[in-house]
């Protein structure tokens, strides 16, 4: 009987050790920049091929963007070729919900003479053009990139009877730049998973060394890492020791100590940026004292972890398609209080921009709702980063701590469900005592 237990459970131990080894993120090569271009360009065309058909959701004709070398429209860097670095002289681009026979829905000028109006014009009174959306929201970035002096340039050009048929409709910018085509997934995973990777080996003896390393020195280790990578990113890398002195403070609780110590619990905030795509990751990690293990992980973290991996699953389960960031909020702050526990939750869009558009589920300060971009409906096949904290109250430090975890989700059409892009963190990353230097000390 214990024979067999013990052979059923080492069974599971191998069977489990098989799949975690299996799950190690490795760093994932860019291709070259020429087979990088190829690859973006066709995601370009397969996210414009869906414009007409967005246009028709929004019920407006015509979609017009106007702008300068150097004051380019936020949708420009969405619908740019991979080989155009900004807009020259006055780049307009024209999309039409419907064409007549069998003419072209997508019209691009680069010109600087007076033609590209006279042009511009007559493609709208071809196609009996009666809304023409443009790009100046008062709220929504994404829908609010006309530049002023263009949007004049534009009114004086086409004279007032085609000015009463400007409108803004600010989801048709949101959803184009939110939509994030099938064919992207697998690199977004490749990035995540390098994103992964860096951390792993950031948070590792192979990058800290206690009483030594300041979190100063892991900061720009991970930006010397994504560079030789090949890799960009979109913010500075954020490495703290958590702490807890302010439990009911507004701001992440970190310590002011710089050089990490045996027993600090780490905090990273984290993304990469290739390919046009951008990733945003928090993950915490241990520094195990000399002669520990990973059982030896205090057992309020491992308390703490589960918690936020809890509030991820029901911030999941609550974005449903259709619903507005701030019912999510509602309905998931709720739950959290009545499953007894407390937390913040502040998730957001990714994929083109960091934060990238779509609706916000909270914001760090706006726990209440966010005003304006929090009443945007969820959108399906979007990234999203799911950013939150659980508080738990650590029995080992008597204190009740913040546990923060931010991971990306991709909408996976096949389970009509949010899935995680690479995985989550369900364990501690490890900073594992020096052995050898430990062995030296205590040999002859
Ligand atoms: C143009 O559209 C208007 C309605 O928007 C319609 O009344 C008119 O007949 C159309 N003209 C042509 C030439 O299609
Ligand atoms: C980074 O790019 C350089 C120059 O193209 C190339 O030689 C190198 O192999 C690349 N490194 C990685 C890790 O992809
Ligand atoms: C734990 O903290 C509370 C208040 O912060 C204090 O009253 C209590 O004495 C502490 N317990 C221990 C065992 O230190």
């Amino acid at each position: 009987m214990h024979l067999l237990k013990l052979s059923v459970s080492l069974l599971v131990s191998l069977a489990v050790s098989c799949v975690q080894a299996a799950r190690v993120p490795q760093y994932q090569q860019l291709p070259p920049l020429r087979e990088q271009a190829a690859i973006q360009d066709a995601w370009t065309v397969e996210r414009v091929s869906n414009v007409p058909q967005l246009l028709r959701k929004y019920e407006v004709d015509a979609w017009l963007m106007s702008q300068k070398e150097y004051a380019e429209d936020t949708v420009f860097w969405s619908l740019k070729s991979a080989t155009q670095f900004s807009a020259r002289r006055r780049t307009v681009d024209l999309f039409l919900a419907n064409t007549v026979e069998d003419a072209s829905f997508s019209y691009n000028w680069i010109d600087n003479t007076p033609e590209v109006w006279s042009e511009l014009r007559s493609v709208l009174e071809a196609h009996n053009v009666s809304s023409i959306a443009v790009n100046a929201d008062t709220d929504v970035a994404f829908s609010s990139g006309l530049h002023v002096g263009e949007f004049g340039k534009i009114v004086q050009e086409l004279g007032p009877e085609w000015e009463k048929k400007l409108v803004v409709e600010p989801m048709v910018g949101v959803e184009f730049i939110g939509t994030m085509v099938p064919g992207r997934l697998e690199w977004y995973r490749r990035l995540q998973e390098t994103a992964w990777a860096i951390i792993t080996e950031a948070f590792s003896e192979a990058v800290i060394e206690p009483g030594i390393t300041t979190t100063d020195d892991v900061r720009w280790w991970m930006r010397d890492k994504i560079q030789q990578l090949n890799y960009t990113t979109w913010f500075m890398p954020d490495v703290s020791i958590l702490n807890a002195e302010d439990p009911f403070g507004d701001h992440p609780m970190t310590t002011d100590r710089e050089v990490i110590q045996y027993g600090d619990l780490l905090h990273c905030d984290f993304g990469v940026t290739a390919l046009g795509l951008n990733t945003d990751t928090q993950h915490m990690a241990y520094v195990l004292y000399p002669g520990e293990s990973e059982d030896d992980i205090p057992e309020g973290y491992i308390g703490g972890l589960k918690q936020v991996n809890r509030l991820q699953d029901i911030v999941k389960s609550n974005m449903k398609v259709g619903t507005t960031g701030n019912d999510i909020l509602k309905t998931s702050l709720k739950q959290m209080r009545n499953e007894g526990f407390d937390g913040k939750i502040y998730c957001h869009p990714i994929g083109d921009w960091g934060h990238s558009a779509g609706t916000l589920i909270g914001m760090f300060n706006l726990q209440e709702g966010v005003e304006v971009l929090g009443d945007l409906p969820l959108l399906d096949n979007t990234y999203y980063s799911v950013e939150l904290y659980a508080e738990y109250f650590v029995a080992e430090r008597n204190q009740t701590m913040n546990f923060y975890q931010e991971e990306d989700v991709y909408w996976n059409d096949e389970i009509k469900d949010w899935d995680w892009v690479w995985g989550r963190q369900e364990k501690f990353h490890l900073v594992r005592p020096p052995v050898d230097r430990v062995f030296r000390v205590q040999g002859p």
